[in-house]
């Protein structure tokens, strides 16, 4: 009985990842330029953010992008940076939010999927 049922579940496994990998061929996930690695924001400052739009999918899900702030890897999702934009705009202006300083700071870019950028800075 536990090994009829293992099996099934095996099957079902093989099937739902089967259907996930072949699936999304149009996610867009663009990766992120600057800023670069390394580089020191300061808060209040304006920053352009720009990320490679060289290689779109023909058909794109979601064209909407978002940009969120992390620190160590965790997103502050409620306080997006910025949102309504066009994906396949390149580039977006944002202010460098009030927040701690830290050097684990990345931005994440959404459309279809989010895509995290360099490890940057932030100073007051
Ligand atoms: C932001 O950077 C992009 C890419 O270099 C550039 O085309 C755009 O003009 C810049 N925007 C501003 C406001 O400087
Ligand atoms: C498109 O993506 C944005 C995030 O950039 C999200 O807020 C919005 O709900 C999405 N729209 C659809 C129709 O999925």
């Amino acid at each position: 009985m536990f090994m009829k049922l293992s099996a099934v579940a095996v099957t079902l496994l093989a099937a739902f990842t089967g259907v996930s990998h072949a699936a999304p061929l149009d996610v867009y996930a663009p990766p992120l330029l600057t800023p670069t690695a390394g580089e020191v924001l300061i808060v209040g400052n304006q920053q352009n953010v720009t990320w490679d739009t060289s290689r779109p999918p023909q058909h794109i899900t979601n064209r909407t992008g978002t940009l969120v702030l992390a620190k160590g890897g965790i997103q502050d999702y409620k306080n997006p940076l910025a949102t309504g934009f066009d994906i396949l705009d390149g580039w977006h202006i944002i202010t460098v939010p009030n927040v701690q300083e830290g050097d684990d700071y990345q931005l994440v870019l959404f459309g279809d999927s989010g895509n995290y950028g360099p490890k940057f800075s932030i100073r007051y």
